[in-house]
């Protein structure tokens, strides 16, 4: 059984599925989904209900009107040309669009923006501090946890979750909780690799 806590659904109180169309893609496997590569976001189709919500990114509070079926992965990428986070299914299956809301990792392309009121999101852009890479960015890069890169800011992002949550005890603890980000280049072996430098190295900062 899939331990990632992403697998369970947001209680949004709404589907997303009553808010947006289908696409072709629906019903496809979530790799195969995501081998497609990026696909673009469904367009919200104009004249929907708007909201006002405060939400501070990577450290700064903003405060947005948008419209309330808005995801928090169209909110970064679309308005805030915050584009390191990526789009792969968009249904929730594959990762690519992986950040931290108040420290927990979720999937940004299945959170409505509206639901965030008063969070704290931080993507790949707000995780290095000072100009100096955060471990596991540089874990990533010392352990060749990447080969197109596709995949890579949700993967750091996923990985900071996994041993922030102490979901990174072993490797197959990792595997098992990383499971829910899919890599369609297969640099598993170093991203899991990558995992426990970075869990060690924090471990090791804790310690001292
Ligand atoms: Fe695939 Fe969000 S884009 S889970
Ligand atoms: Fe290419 Fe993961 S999809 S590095």
């Amino acid at each position: 059984m899939a331990t990632d806590p992403r697998s369970a659904p947001p209680d949004l109180g709404i589907s997303r599925r009553s808010l947006l169309k289908g696409t072709a893609a629906s019903g496809a496997s979530a790799f195969g989904a995501f081998q497609a590569g990026a696909q673009e976001a469904e367009a919200v189709p104009a004249g929907g209900p708007e909201v006002e919500v405060e939400i501070t990114i990577n450290g700064r509070p903003e405060r947005f009107t948008l419209d309330a079926r808005t995801t928090l992965l169209d909110l970064l990428r679309e308005r805030l040309d915050l584009t390191g986070t990526k789009v792969g299914c968009n249904h929730g299956q594959c990762g690519a669009c992986t950040v931290l809301v108040d420290g927990t990792r979720i999937n940004s392309c299945l959170r409505l923006a509206a639901t965030l009121d008063g969070a704290e999101v931080t993507t790949i852009e707000g995780l290095a501090e000072a100009g100096e890479m955060h471990p596991m960015q540089q874990a990533f890069i010392d352990n060749d946890g990447f080969q197109c890169g596709y995949c890579t800011p949700g993967q750091i992002m996923s990985a900071v979750g996994c041993v922030t949550e102490g979901h990174a005890g072993s490797e197959a603890e990792i595997r098992e909780y990383m499971s829910g980000n899919l890599c369609r280049c297969g640099a598993y072996k170093g991203i899991v690799a990558a995992v426990v430098q970075a869990r060690d190295e924090t471990e090791a900062r804790g310690a001292s």
